[in-house]
C-alpha cells in the first residue's frame, strides 16, 4: 500500500478531517508533519462527532498509529485537553499516539504575544486563531524555542525558559502593555507536562521510517490549506508553516520518495477565515447562503468563514504545488439549491489573463477575476453515494472542474458524514 498525502487545496477547512478519516482504514499510520491546534478537522459517523486538533483524524479507528510530527508546534495543555475529551467520548488513547520529540512547544508568551500584536494591528490583523502559532514558529526559526525532548531534562528547560521569558517579558510589557510571565511557574507546569507525556515523546523520524521501512502504510494529515503557506499562500495573511506536500519532507524527516500519492481535498466553492485577499468572495445574500448551507463556521474559533465561487486558479495553483494526483471534492450538497453557479476561470492582470493565482497582482489589488457560469441541479444531491445517482449538471460541473485543472475528481463528498461519500 503506497503512501498518501491528504492536503488542503485552497485556504483551509477544505474536509481534510472528513477524507483522512474515510481513507484511514487502507493505512497502518496518520502522521501530522506541521500546525498546531490552529487546525479544526472534523469527523462524522452515524451519531458520533469528533472535533480534532492537534492530534490526527487516525486516533478514531482503533489499532492505527499516530504521530505529531517534528514540524509541528505542540501546546501541550491543549494536547491534554484534547486528549481528556476524546476519552470521554470513548476514544482510546494510549500507546496509538506519539509526539516527535523534535517538535516545538507553544508557550503561554507565545499565545499571548500572537493576540498583543493582533490588537495592536487593528485594521491590519491577520486574524490569526489566537493560538500563539507564529510567535511559537518565530522561536523555533529564532533558534530559542523549546522543543518537545527539553521537557525531559530539568536544567535544560529552566535554562531556556528562563532565557525566552527574559525577552518574552520586556517585549510583551513594553512594547503591548501586558502581563508577565514567572519563569519559574512556567517551568513548573511544563516539566509536569514532559512527565505526563514522556511515554509517548519519541524520535518521531526514526519511528516513522522505521514503519516506512517495515511496509506500513503511512497517511500523511495536511492541516491548514495551500493558500495559507508561508512560502507559497497569500503572505503575510498566511499561517507560520509550510502547509504544501514539501513541508512532510521536512515536518516528519521523511524523504520524497516515500510519499507516493497525493490527495488535494478541495471544496465545490471557496472559503476563507481571516483578513487577506478573497477574490471570489461574496458579500451579499449569496455569501450568506453558502455559509447557512454549509455551515460555515470555524471548528476551532467559531468564526463565521467568508464564503465564495470556486476559485480555478487557486486549484491549478494547488495541483502544481503539491503535485496532487486526484482531487476529493467536498460539499458538492451545498451548492443544490444555486441556479446558475459561477466559476473563476482565471485572472486578468493588465490585459493578460492568468490560469494560476497571480498572487502579486491580487495582492496589490490589481486583477479582475474571469468567471463562467456552469447550470446548478437544482435537486439534493445531499448523501449520494453514486456517480451514476448524481443529476447530470452536478456530474458537467464535475466534469468541467476536472478538465479545467487537469485532475481527476476520485471522491465526492455529499455530506458531513463518512457515509455521505462517493468513490469513484
Ligand atoms: P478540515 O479543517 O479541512 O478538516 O475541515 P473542517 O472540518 O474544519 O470543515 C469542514 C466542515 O464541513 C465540517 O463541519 C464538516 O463536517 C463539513 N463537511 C465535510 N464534508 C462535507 C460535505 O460534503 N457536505 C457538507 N454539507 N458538509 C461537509
Ligand atoms: P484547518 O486545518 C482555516 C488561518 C487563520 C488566519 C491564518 C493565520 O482546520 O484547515 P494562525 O493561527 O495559523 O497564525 O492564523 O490562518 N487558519 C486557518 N483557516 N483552517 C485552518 O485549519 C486554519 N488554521 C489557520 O484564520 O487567517
Ligand atoms: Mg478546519
Amino acid at each position: 500500500m503506497p503512501n498518501v498525502a491528504v492536503i488542503g487545496s485552497q485556504w483551509g477547512d477544505e474536509g481534510k478531517g472528513k477524507i483522512v478519516d474515510l481513507l484511514c482504514e487502507r493505512f497502518d499510520v496518520v502522521a501530522r508533519f506541521q500546525g498546531g491546534h490552529n487546525a479544526g478537522h472534523t469527523v462524522k459517523f452515524a451519531d458520533q462527532h469528533f472535533a480534532l486538533r492537534l492530534i490526527p483524524s487516525g486516533i478514531l479507528h482503533p489499532g492505527k498509529l499516530c504521530l505529531l510530527g517534528n514540524g509541528m508546534v505542540i501546546d501541550p495543555e491543549a494536547l491534554l485537553d484534547e486528549i481528556e475529551k476524546l476519552r470521554a467520548l470513548g476514544v482510546s488513547i494510549d500507546g496509538n499516539l506519539k509526539i516527535s520529540d523534535s517538535a516545538h512547544c507553544i508557550l503561554p508568551y507565545h499565545k499571548a504575544l500572537d493576540l498583543a500584536r493582533e490588537a495592536a494591528a487593528g485594521g491590519g490583523k491577520i486574524g490569526t486563531t489566537g493560538r500563539g502559532i507564529g510567535p511559537a514558529y518565530e522561536t523555533k526559526v529564532g533558534r530559542f524555542g523549546i522543543r518537545v525532548a527539553d521537557l525531559l531534562d530539568p536544567d535544560v528547560l529552566r535554562t531556556r525558559i528562563e532565557f525566552a521569558c527574559s525577552e518574552k517579558n520586556p517585549l510583551l510589557q513594553t512594547v503591548y502593555g501586558c502581563e508577565t510571565f514567572d519563569p519559574e511557574k512556567l517551568y513548573e507546569a511544563y516539566i509536569r507536562y514532559g512527565e505526563v507525556l514522556a511515554d509517548r515523546i519519541t524520535n518521531g523520524t526514526l519511528w516513522i521510517n522505521e514503519q516506512i521501512r517495515s511496509r506500513k502504510s503511512v497517511m500523511f494529515e495536511g492541516a491548514q490549506g495551500t493558500m495559507l503557506d508561508i512560502d507559497h499562500g497569500t503572505y503575510p495573511f498566511v499561517t507560520s508553516s509550510n502547509t504544501v506536500v514539501g513541508g512532510i519532507c521536512t515536518g516528519l524527516g521523511v524523504a520524497p520518495k516515500h510519499i507516493n500519492r497525493v490527495i488535494g481535498v478541495a471544496k465545490a466553492y471557496t472559503t476563507r477565515v481571516g483578513s487577506g485577499a478573497f477574490p471570489t468572495e461574496l458579500l451579499g445574500e449569496e455569501g450568506e447562503h453558502l455559509r447557512r448551507r454549509g455551515n460555515e463556521f470555524g471548528t476551532v474559533t467559531g468564526r463565521p468563514r467568508r464564503t465564495g465561487w470556486l476559485d480555478l486558479p487557486v486549484l491549478r495553483t494547488s495541483v502544481m504545488l503539491n503535485g496532487i494526483d486526484e482531487i476529493a471534492l467536498t460539499k458538492l450538497d451545498v451548492l443544490d439549491e444555486i441556479a446558475e453557479i459561477p466559476v473563476c476561470t482565471g485572472y486578468n492582470v493588465r490585459g493578460k489573463v492568468w490560469k494560476t493565482f497571480p498572487s502579486f497582482a491580487v495582492a496589490h489589488g490589481d486583477y479582475k477575476p474571469e468567471y463562467r457560469t456552469l447550470k446548478g441541479w437544482a435537486q439534493s444531491t445531499e448523501g449520494t453515494t453514486s456517480y451514476d445517482a448524481l443529476p447530470q449538471a452536478a456530474k458537467d460541473y464535475i466534469r468541467f472542474v476536472e478538465d479545467e485543472i487537469e485532475a481527476k475528481v476520485t471522491i465526492v463528498s455529499t455530506g458531513p458524514r463518512r457515509e455521505e461519500t462517493i468513490v469513484r
